[in-house]
């Protein structure tokens, strides 16, 4: 039997759908029709072969990182997982060969868990490594009811899994985002103030109506310890601590302030958490467009213009 997926068949070539044999579960693994998924900075590093750096390519390559879809098949020593059961995941790993944008997918168990009833497919779709790392983030900065906490880059992908899991944790959550679509976005998913990264500066901005600083900074942006620097020793309350998904934090030039680089873990430990964060605060979902399957071209498009929240995909039905 035949699927369809978004393969890229060598670096020389752009992905593209096409038709190819349904994968079968081996050991361990569980075979997913996929429903849904969302388009991250990552698959588009991998799509157009920059993350050759540090993944192996295994041609041809199917690509796609996150999905929510349903158990069609169990492959042997597959115990707690049953046909029919809704579950949403992450294809995560080294090598790149095999991803969620396809009609089905084999994938290990221990990448996957059960949707919780409360929430929908798209927003289930567009969890994965978005969802995954927000979690991730908020570990590190270890915030609660009460602290408030600065997310640079707060109207995108993570940032708005971070904003509406701490919002709805009771932290006070600072995000930036320009004017208009990405300002109301934010404040519809928790944020109790915003700050127009485009027009102001940001630490500043954050240090004029927090004289005594933040308690966490969670920054997606900085690539570079000279601009990380800077912002977490402008905003951050003594104490505080500080977050970066793009290795910018440097412990040497932070002389001494607590700052995480976040590389995200997925377990069915971290999965089934997420879950849980997810039941309880995304009932305002971040997803902001969907795009079918044929379209996926313009969900890429859409992600490389500049998009607020999460773009899903509609895989099958
Ligand atoms: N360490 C890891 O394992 C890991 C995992 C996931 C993601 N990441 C990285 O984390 C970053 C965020 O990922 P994402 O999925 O959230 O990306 P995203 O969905 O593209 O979101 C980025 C958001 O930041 C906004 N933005 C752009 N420049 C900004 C600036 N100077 N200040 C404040 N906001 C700005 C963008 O607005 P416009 O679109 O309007 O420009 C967009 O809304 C990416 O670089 C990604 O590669 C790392």
């Amino acid at each position: 039997m035949s699927m369809r997926a978004y393969q890229l068949e060598g670096f020389d070539s752009a992905p593209r759908i096409v038709d190819v044999p349904r994968p079968t579960p081996g050991t361990g693994e569980v075979l997913v029709q996929v429903r849904t998924s969302s388009v991250n900075p990552l698959d588009a590093n991998i799509a157009a072969g920059r993350a050759r750096r540090y993944k192996e390519y295994v041609f041809p390559a199917i690509l796609g990182s996150d999905f929510c879809g349903v158990v069609a098949e169990t492959g042997p020593g597959v115990t707690e997982l049953s046909v029919g059961d809704r579950v949403f995941g992450l294809v995560h790993g080294n090598t790149v060969h095999t991803g969620s944008f396809a009609e089905f997918l084999a994938v290990p168990q221990d990448q996957l868990t059960v949707v919780p009833a409360a929430v929908d497919d798209l927003t289930a779709g567009a969890l994965g490594l978005a969802g995954v790392t927000a979690a991730a983030c908020l570990d590190a900065v270890r915030v609660g009811d009460g602290d408030t906490l600065l997310v640079v880059g707060g109207s995108g992908g993570v940032g708005s899994f971070a904003t509406r899991f701490a919002a709805a944790q009771g932290v006070r959550v600072i995000a930036t985002a320009r004017p208009g679509h990405e300002e109301n976005h934010v404040l519809r998913l928790g944020a109790a103030e915003t700050v127009d990264w485009s027009a102001q500066d940001v630490a500043l901005t954050v240090r004029g109506k927090h004289p005594d600083g933040v308690t966490a900074v969670i920054d997606l942006i900085d690539r570079d310890p000279a601009a990380f620097t800077p912002l977490v020793v402008g905003t951050l309350a003594p104490g505080g601590r500080a977050a970066s998904t793009l290795r910018a934090a440097d412990s040497q030039a932070l002389g001494g302030i607590p700052a995480v680089n976040v590389r995200p873990k997925v377990d069915p430990k971290v999965l089934r958490r997420l879950a849980e964060l997810a039941e309880h605060s995304l009932r305002d979902s971040p997803v902001t467009a969907v795009y079918d399957f044929d379209r996926i071209g313009e969900a890429f498009a859409a992600l490389a213009a500049g998009s607020v929240g999460k773009l899903a995909l509609r895989i099958s039905t």
